[in-house]
């Protein structure tokens, strides 16, 4: 019979799992329910609980959640990670949003042997010199998606740039794979800051420095509360008009974008999916989101969506315990929301195209008007070396 339950939602549930048979899976959800990153914490899982309900039955694997909220903070987030790992005992890790987190949680991971699926976090070095055959990324890499924007930057005519992000691994990665595109390209980035990152409130004197830079643009990287305050504050700066602001999509997500409202109409962006792609896995999933939330998804939802996915995909391929489920994971491919998804076997970090898009008005609020598709690109292994699981 096929049967696939999704149970004991909810934070620190610690459910009373007793005598596990063989196809159920538990599974320890490492997400933000608290601080800058709540809101995205909590569209993973949504997307990830639409998955189960969707594709659930294809599996005759049950599934059980144990939540725990890393408060975007590293030391809290490891000692969640130890908590599920050694007193749970999940046999799979799903979560993770921010860069520094998963900095944190790796080598207790990698060391322990639980397999994790990264449902955001971009954090280079996961996939690059510090991969494990047991991190699986289906979300994205900071390079990843920032790479593609010093090129194409450049061809439309801008010279010089001033970056901003906050002070934390993701910022820095994210920039730095911009500002090598950039220059390759034979463009200049003028000036540079790091903000302080969950404490700033002023962007003001940052704002003030790119305005003095002689900049043609600011590009950036913020997200979740910090992108709001940010692109709000960019507006009523009155920068927009003489330097327009472009930066990795998450800035815009359609997550928040309504809450930044008019301020961020004209902002260019990219990422690795927008809810307007065009395709039947799609609009499946676009329909299946709004009819639980009333709105469009985000990229942080599909990324829910797709580890939730993923976990069924293994499943079906028979992985039962930790190392069958790493390695099932790293091998799973799909047509998925995103198109043909599948993971680069040398990194473990999934492979896909990058859409260059830019915030307009639409009907129902502010929307994302494509303006270029860039080809899937293959991180550089970038130092990683992965041994095999043995089963
Ligand atoms: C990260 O820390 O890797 C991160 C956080 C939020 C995003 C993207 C990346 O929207």
């Amino acid at each position: 019979m096929k049967r696939a339950l999704l149970a004991g939602l909810g934070l620190a549930t610690g459910l009373a799992v007793t005598t596990a048979s063989a196809d159920e899976i538990k599974v320890g959800m490492l997400l933000p329910y608290s601080g800058v990153y709540a809101a995205l914490g909590s569209e993973i899982e949504t997307g990830f609980n639409i998955a189960m309900e969707t594709f659930g039955g294809d599996t005759d694997a049950t599934f059980t959640v144990v939540s725990e909220d890393t408060e975007v903070k590293p030391p809290v987030a490891l000692g969640k990670a130890k908590k599920l790992i050694l007193q749970d005992k999940v046999d799979v890790m799903v979560g993770i949003v921010s860069s520094g987190v998963l900095g944190a949680v790796r080598d207790m991971v990698d060391g322990a042997g639980v397999p994790l699926v990264v449902a955001n976090a971009g954090n280079d070095e996961a996939t690059g010199a510090a991969c494990s055959p047991y991190i699986t990324r289906m979300s994205f890499s900071n390079q990843q998606v920032n790479r593609p924007m010093g090129g194409w930057m450049k061809e439309q005519g801008i010279n010089k740039v001033f970056t901003l992000a906050p002070d934390y691994a993701a910022g820095r990665q994210m920039i730095d794979a911009f500002t090598a595109s950039f220059t390759a390209a034979g463009g200049e980035v003028v000036g540079q800051e790091f903000t302080p990152f969950q404490k700033t409130q002023d962007f003001g004197p940052y704002l003030a420095q790119a305005k003095a830079s002689g900049a043609d643009a600011v590009y950036v990287f913020y997200a979740g509360g910090e992108a709001i305050s940010f692109v709000k504050q960019y507006d009523s700066f009155g920068l927009k008009a003489d330097m327009p602001l472009y930066g990795s999509g998450f800035l815009t997500s359609p997550l928040y974008v309504n809450a930044e409202g008019p301020a961020a109409e004209g902002v260019i962006t990219a990422l690795h999916y927008v809810p307007t792609i065009d395709s039947p896995e799609n609009a499946a999933f676009v329909a299946a989101f709004k009819a639980k939330t009333d709105r469009m998804p985000s990229e942080f939802a599909v990324q829910g969506y797709d580890a939730a996915r993923a976990l069924i995909e293994a499943t079906k391929a028979g992985a039962t315990d930790r190392a069958s489920l790493a390695n099932a994971l790293r091998q799973v491919s799909f047509d998925g929301p995103r198109g043909a998804t599948s993971i680069d076997p040398a990194t473990n970090n999934i492979v896909q195209p990058i859409y260059v898009y830019q915030t307009v008005a639409g009907e129902g609020g502010l929307t994302q008007k494509v303006l270029a598709t860039l080809p899937a690109e293959r991180d550089p292994a970038n130092g990683c070396d992965m041994a095999p699981v043995a089963n």
